[in-house]
C-alpha cells in the first residue's frame, strides 16, 4: 500500500511469554537455533521484509533479549502476561504515534515462529492490500494441527474466526489450517479490536486471535494468506519443537550452500549458522559446526569435525579437527589436525599450525610454521620462522600477561620455552631445550640450558 511504502514499515513481535513449557531459566526466545537466539529469526524475516521500525513485548528476562538483539529492537514491556491479545496492546501507544505520522499498516508475529521467511511476510501484506481488508492471517496446513489455533471459515470459504486448540470443539479440532503465527493490521482497525477483547476463554487470556472475529463482527474483511511451506507454522514451546525447528533450518541453510557450489559431505552431520558464507568449491567434511558471523573462502577443506565461530578463513586453506573462534586465517593455510585457535589470532597466508597447537590473540606472517605441541599466546610472529615442536609462550606471569616477538625467518628449537617478554630477533636461532628469559639478537643464537656431561661406563660401575 502507498502508506506503507512511503515510510519506515513497523512490526510488533510478542515476546514477553513466559516460555513455561521450556522448563528453563534461559527466556524461551533466547534459546540458540543455529547458534542464534530464537528471537533473532522473526527480526530478520522482518527486516528483510522491508520492516525498519520493530517493537519487541518483552516480559520476562527483558534485559537479556534488548541485549541479544541491541539496536534492532524498540522495547515494549508487558509487565504481567495475560494474553498475546494483551501484550500487543502494550505496543498500541508506538503504533498509534506511527499512525499518526502517516502510517497504516503493522505487522505482527511471535517470537517462537522462527521458521517463517521474510517473503511469506511480504505476501502476507500484499493480501491484506489486495483485498483491501483491515487484517490478514498467516495460515499454514500441517500434517499435525494439534496445539495450534484454527482457522475458522464461512461457507464462502472466507475467514469466520480464529480458535485456540484449547476452545476448540470436535468439529473444529478436524480443520488443519493454523494460525501459523503472523498478522497485517490496518493500525486503526486493531485498536479498537484490542480495545474490545475480552478474556473469555479456557485460558482467561486476552487472545489476539479473538480480534478477527471482532473485526469480521463489525462488517471488516479479513484476508489470508497460506503459506506454501507448511513447515512455517511451526511453533516453539518445548525442547522437542526447539530441536524440529533447528533442523528444519539447519537443511535450509545446508541446501543454499549446496545450490550456491560447496560440498556438504553429509548434510544429518553439518550445523551451520544462518549468517555464514562459504565460497564456492569448498568441502565441508562431516561434524562441522559453523557459526557466527564465520566467512570461508573458496576451495578450501573444512572438517572433519570442526567448530569454528565468527572466523574469516581465506581461499584454499585446509582446517581439520580444529577448534576456531573469532580468528582471521589467510588463504592457502594449513590448520590441524586438533589446532585451538582462541579468539584474537590474525594469520596471514600459507601458515601452518598444526597438530595439538593452541594459538591466543597472536599474528602469524606468511609461510610461519607451528607444526606440533605448542602453545602461543599474547605473540607477534614474523613470516617465514618456524616455531619447533613443544615451544611454549610462557606468556603470563600469574599477574599480567607479556608479548612475545618473534622476527622472520627466526628458527625457534624444539622444547623452547619463551619466557615474555621477550624478542627473538629476525633470523635469530634459539637451541632445543632452552628458557630463553633473554632477547635473542638478529641472526644468532640464543642457548640456555645445562651442558651435558657424560659419566663413562657408570653403568658397568652399578
Ligand atoms: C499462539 C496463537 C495460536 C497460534 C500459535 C502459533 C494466540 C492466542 N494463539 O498460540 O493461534 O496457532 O501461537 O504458534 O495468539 N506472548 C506475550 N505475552 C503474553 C502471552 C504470549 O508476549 O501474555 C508471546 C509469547 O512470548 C510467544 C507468543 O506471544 O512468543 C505466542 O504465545 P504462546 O503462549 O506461545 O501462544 P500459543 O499457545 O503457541
Ligand atoms: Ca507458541
Amino acid at each position: 500500500m502507498a502508506e506503507t511504502r512511503e515510510k519506515t514499515k513497523i512490526a510488533v513481535v510478542l515476546a514477553a511469554g513466559q516460555g513455561t513449557r521450556m522448563k528453563s531459566d534461559l527466556p524461551k526466545v533466547l534459546h540458540p537455533l543455529l547458534g542464534e537466539p530464537m528471537a533473532t529469526y522473526p527480526v530478520r524475516a522482518l527486516e528483510e521484509a522491508g520492516v525498519g521500525q520493530i517493537l519487541m513485548v518483552l516480559g520476562k528476562g527483558a534485559d537479556q533479549v534488548e541485549q541479544a538483539l541491541s539496536g534492532r529492537i524498540v522495547p515494549v514491556y508487558q509487565e504481567e502476561q495475560l494474553g498475546t491479545g494483551h501484550a500487543l496492546l502494550m505496543a498500541l501507544p508506538k503504533l498509534q504515534v506511527y499512525q499518526d505520522s502517516g502510517g497504516g499498516e503493522c505487522l505482527v508475529t511471535y517470537g517462537d515462529t522462527p521458521l517463517i521467511k521474510g517473503e511469506t511476510l511480504e505476501r502476507l501484506s500484499e493480501a491484506r492490500a489486495e483485498a483491501g481488508a483491515a487484517a490478514a492471517i498467516l495460515t499454514a496446513k500441517p500434517d499435525d494441527p494439534a496445539g495450534l489455533g484454527r482457522i475458522i471459515r464461512a461457507e464462502d470459504g472466507s475467514v469466520a474466526a480464529i480458535v485456540e486448540d484449547r476452545d476448540a470443539d470436535e468439529s473444529q479440532k478436524i480443520v488443519n489450517e493454523i494460525n501459523a503465527g503472523a498478522f497485517a493490521f490496518d493500525i486503526a482497525w486493531l485498536a479498537k479490536a484490542l480495545e474490545n477483547l475480552k478474556p473469555n476463554n479456557a485460558q482467561g487470556e486476552y487472545y489476539l486471535t479473538d480480534a478477527i472475529a471482532w473485526l469480521i463482527g463489525q462488517g471488516q474483511k479479513v484476508a489470508s494468506y497460506c503459506t506454501p511451506s507448511p513447515e512455517e507454522g511451526l511453533g516453539v514451546n518445548d525442547r522437542l519443537q526447539l530441536s524440529r525447528a533447528q533442523d528444519i533450518l539447519r537443511r535450509r541453510i545446508l541446501e543454499r550452500h549446496m545450490l550456491n557450489g560447496v560440498t556438504i559431505e553429509e548434510p544429518s552431520a553439518t550445523i551451520i549458522g544462518p549468517f555464514v558464507e562459504i565460497g564456492r568449491d569448498t568441502v565441508v567434511e562431516t561434524g562441522c559446526q559453523i557459526f557466527g558471523h564465520s566467512v570461508i573462502g573458496e576451495a578450501c577443506a573444512v572438517g572433519p569435525r570442526c567448530r569454528i565461530i565468527d572466523c574469516r578463513i581465506g581461499d584454499g586453506t585446509k582446517i581439520n579437527q580444529t577448534t576456531a573462534l573469532e580468528c582471521e586465517i589467510g588463504a592457502l593455510c594449513d590448520i590441524g589436525p586438533f589446532a585451538y585457535m582462541r579468539p584474537g589470532c590474525v594469520l596471514a597466508d600459507k601458515v601452518k599450525v598444526g597438530a595439538f597447537v593452541e594459538m591466543k590473540l597472536s599474528s602469524v606472517g606468511t609461510g610461519t610454521k607451528v607444526p606440533h605441541l605448542s602453545y602461543v599466546g599474547d605473540s607477534s610472529l614474523g613470516s617465514g620462522a618456524n616455531i619447533g615442536a613443544g615451544t611454549i609462550t610462557c606468556n603470563y606471569d600469574g599477574v599480567d600477561h607479556h608479548q612475545t616477538i618473534i622476527g622472520d625467518g627466526a628458527f625457534i628449537g624444539s622444547n623452547s620455552n619463551l619466557v615474555a617478554p621477550v624478542v627473538i630477533g629476525e633470523g635469530a636461532y634459539t637451541a632445543a631445550g632452552s628458557t630463553i628469559t633473554q632477547d635473542v639478537p638478529p641472526f644468532s643464537l640464543g642457548i640456555a640450558r645445562g651442558r651435558q656431561s657424560n659419566i663413562i661406563d657408570w653403568r658397568k660401575r652399578k
